[in-house]
């Protein structure tokens, strides 16, 4: 079911999701070489804790951190470790979310370390870049394939490829909501779009192909040929006056 939320909701999953762009900002900014991905996450938490807001991926299906934090050929659901420290030249992929008087935001983005290559530059540039293809094409009266398809054609123009087993979705009173918010598919299609729906678009960009493959840690998920893969992530509302980015600081 496709809950929409009234302007009194919105109000308040705005103050969630703006707690959770603080967070990924303050994780952004602790990324630098030699610095665990443990270390990061216990800022994210402590930042969210103290706005007010919970850390809302800590005990999801039983995941064990406040963020997800995944390096290079981690496409995805890293899991911080005081063992895993950054290295120049990493990319570093970190998902996290807040919760706050009972609804959720969430968003993602893709961080260098040190000086990076130019290939992962424009990894990174072309996954940013088609999230927010993505949110011009959430408008009210289109469909939810309008974005897929957004997104996809941007990624794909510049020979990347777009992640299928993991979605976007709806977010709201439950982190995870309907509808699912693919990252591929075909304009005009799927369900319609209507003011008060709130999705998280959260593009999966590989460089090379799109196949996945999970750990034996059972969350971590890594592109299957080894490539590069970039992710970031908006919580979006859609209004009458257009799409509306609701994690913003
Ligand atoms: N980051 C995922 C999303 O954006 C959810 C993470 S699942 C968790 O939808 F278990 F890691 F929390
Ligand atoms: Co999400």
């Amino acid at each position: 079911m496709i809950v929409l939320k009234t302007g009194r909701e919105l109000n308040i999953m705005r103050e969630a999701c703006r707690i959770s762009a603080g967070a990924l900002q303050t994780a952004g900014k602790a990324v630098e070489p030699g610095v665990t991905t443990a270390e990061i996450d216990r800022l994210a938490e402590e930042y969210i804790r103290s706005q007010g807001g919970e850390p809302n991926f800590k005990n999801y299906e039983g995941y064990p951190a406040t963020a997800c934090i995944s390096i290079n050929n981690e496409v995805i659901h890293g899991i911080p470790s005081s063992k895993r420290k950054l290295r120049a030249g990493d990319i570093v992929s970190i998902d996290l979310g807040a919760k706050f008087d009972g609804y959720h935001g969430d968003n993602a983005a893709t961080f260098a370390c040190g000086d990076i290559s130019e290939e992962a530059k424009r990894l990174m540039d072309a996954t940013r870049e088609s999230l927010y293809e993505g949110i011009k094409a959430a408008r009210a009266g289109g469909r939810i394939g309008d974005i897929s398809h957004a997104v996809q054609a941007y990624v794909e123009a510049r020979g990347y490829s777009v992640v299928r087993q993991f979605v976007g979705h709806g977010v709201g009173t439950h982190l995870h909501e309907a509808p699912e918010v693919p990252n591929f598919g075909t304009a005009g299609r799927g369900i319609r779009l209507m003011p008060g729906m709130t999705i998280a678009i959260e593009p999966m960009v590989n460089a090379g192909a799109a196949g996945v493959e999970v750990q034996p840690d059972g969350w971590t998920v890594l592109t299957k040929d080894g490539s590069l893969s970039a992710h970031f992530e908006h919580t979006v509302a859609i209004t009458a006056d257009g799409p509306k980015i609701m994690t913003l600081i």
